[in-house]
């Protein structure tokens, strides 16, 4: 009837789905919930952990030069003073006293507004995907409320890390549309701080971890030790990490919780780290598409040079083309042997290694590969949400929404459902079948209703097949009839066929 298709409001259909069919809830909901946290259903646990199972499963245990490892949430202190997260792991933050709304400077926008050449005011817009164009709507709004004849200038757009001191109370809050509210931007540590034992002073301060990767470093050299690993080789972990973002936004896109699916990769320092950050960026590219993201939807951004750090060697991010713009989902970092050298200056413990060849000791190099797992599993629901108008068993026309998960993330990979319910005979065979899959894999059982509503279910659900199981199975050559849920085909396949499909497809 009509093919497959992403709605106007896809984000909005995709938070709907989520909330709806229990893959994701808002924190703490019954006590009105709490800004950026979020909680996972049922469905989005099983979905969280396909992404995390198939990331540690490609990443460690296929590979032989990548190790695993899980460290702790709480590091001593002096592990952030040398990363550097405690001086500089900062947000620009804006007040507006008026409305006690705080926002990110780098995301709140301003321009003059200069008629006849000359500045009569200025405006205010949070960024957007046409942050200019709101810009320039109230410009002209400015211009038409203070009745100020002539000609009106483009916008000139720029954020609040860029005002000057005397722009400032000039340029008016986006919550109360009045100026002289703003505050000038200050540093915002992001890191969340807690106390460690009874005492509650300074000595006891401590921090949830910022990033997962500073355990990788200050465990590099237990692993080493213990490993039996020889460079080049990658150190992994997967794990919650935590910061106070001014502004969580975007669903699960930026949280003030999430986690984390990090690898730090060590090279000699006299590798060639360009061909080795290549090749990261070309192994987590091949890696989303493997479990269902488009090509289409990828693209890499070289962060500027005189952006970087300065310890920083180059950093590429693969971006992900999510419904309110292309946004950054994996980060590639040459960090060069920065962390490691800190952690030695900084504990006095040596961070080196002996080269047999060259009788030298040295700091190893890293290539430092950084997803967040949140990220990924909202990217995998944009992708694959879809809308199409279909049949249903009266010839009326309906709506089928589709979730077309890879097999390898999908929460059930199989839902097993008897043709009808009142028929023991076709119960106990699915019922039989249902207990031989889900020794494996996570399967489905449902009886209920008419088999299109009960297909249309597990649609929207991702599973990516169902078996029926009807009187030809019990009566003639045990087969079963496999729908498949993105060509909505149906097929017959024996018991044998329908293992081996799945032992192919869910790995
Ligand atoms: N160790 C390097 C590091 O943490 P990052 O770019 O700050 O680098 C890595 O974070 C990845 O973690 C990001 O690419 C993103 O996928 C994810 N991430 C960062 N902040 C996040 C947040 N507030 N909410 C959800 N995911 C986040």
């Amino acid at each position: 009837m009509s093919t497959p298709s992403a709605p106007e409001n896809l984000m909005e259909a995709v938070v709907s789905l989520a909330k709806r069919r229990g893959f994701v809830f808002p924190s703490s909901e019954i006590y009105g919930g709490i800004n950026g946290f979020f909680d996972y259903g049922p469905l989005g646990v099983e979905l969280k952990k396909n992404i995390r199972d198939c990331w540690w499963n490609d990443m460690v245990r296929r590979r032989d030069d990548v190790v695993g490892v899980e460290t702790s949430i709480i590091m001593h202190p002096k592990v952030w003073e040398a990363s550097g997260h405690v001086a500089g792991f900062t947000d620009p933050l804006v007040d507006c006293k008026a409305s006690k709304q705080r926002y990110r400077a780098d995301q709140l926008f301003f321009s003059p507004v200069i008629v006849d050449g000359k500045t009569v005011g200025y405006v205010s817009a949070l960024e957007s995907d046409d942050t200019a164009g709101a810009l320039q709507a109230a410009a002209e709004t400015f211009k038409r409320k203070k009745a100020i004849q002539g000609q009106l200038a483009p916008v000139i757009a720029k954020d609040m890390t860029e005002a000057q001191p005397d722009e400032i109370a000039l340029i008016p809050s986006p919550a109360t549309g009045e100026p002289g509210s703003l505050t000038p931007p200050r540093a915002f540590n992001m890191m969340f701080e807690t106390h460690v034992g009874a005492m509650r002073d300074a000595s006891a301060i401590a921090y949830l971890r910022p990033e997962t990767a500073q355990g990788m470093f200050v465990d590099f050299k237990a692993v080493v030790d213990t490993g039996r690993v020889k460079l080049p080789f990658g150190i992994a972990q997967t794990g919650k990490s935590f910061r106070n973002e001014i502004t969580p936004r975007n669903f699960i896109f930026r949280s003030r919780e999430f986690e984390q699916m990090e690898m730090e990769f060590f090279i000699h320092e006299d590798d060639d780290w360009a061909k080795w950050h290549r090749y990261w960026i070309d192994w987590c590219k091949d890696w989303l598409k493997s479990i269902g993201l488009p090509d289409s939807h990828l693209s890499e951004y070289d962060h500027l040079k005189e952006k970087l750090a300065f310890y920083s060697k180059g950093t590429t991010d693969i971006m992900f083309k999510y419904p309110f713009g292309v946004q950054e989902l994996w980060g590639i970092a040459a960090r060069g042997n920065y962390d490691l050298t800190q952690h030695a200056n900084a504990s006095g413990k040596p961070q080196d290694i002996f080269d047999e060849a060259t009788k030298k000791k040295f700091v190893p190099h890293v290539i430092e590969p950084a997803v967040g797992l949140d990220r990924i599993f909202l990217a995998v629901l944009c992708a694959g949400y879809a809308e199409e108008e279909v049949k249903d068993e009266k010839g009326n026309v309906e709506k089928r929404t589709v979730l077309r998960l890879s097999p390898r993330v999908a929460p059930i990979k199989v839902a097993v459902l008897p043709l009808l319910k009142n028929k023991p005979e076709l119960v106990a065979r699915a019922q039989a079948l249902y207990a031989k899959i889900k020794r494996k894999y996570a399967a489905f059982y449902d009886e209920a209703g008419a088999i299109g509503r009960r297909y249309r279910r597990q649609d929207e659900i991702g599973t990516p097949w169902c078996v029926t199981i009807d009187f030809e199975t019990i009566e003639k050559d045990g087969t079963v009839t496999l729908r498949e849920r993105d060509s909505m085909q149906q097929k017959r396949i024996t018991e044998a066929e329908l293992f081996a499909l799945l032992d192919e497809q869910v790995y």
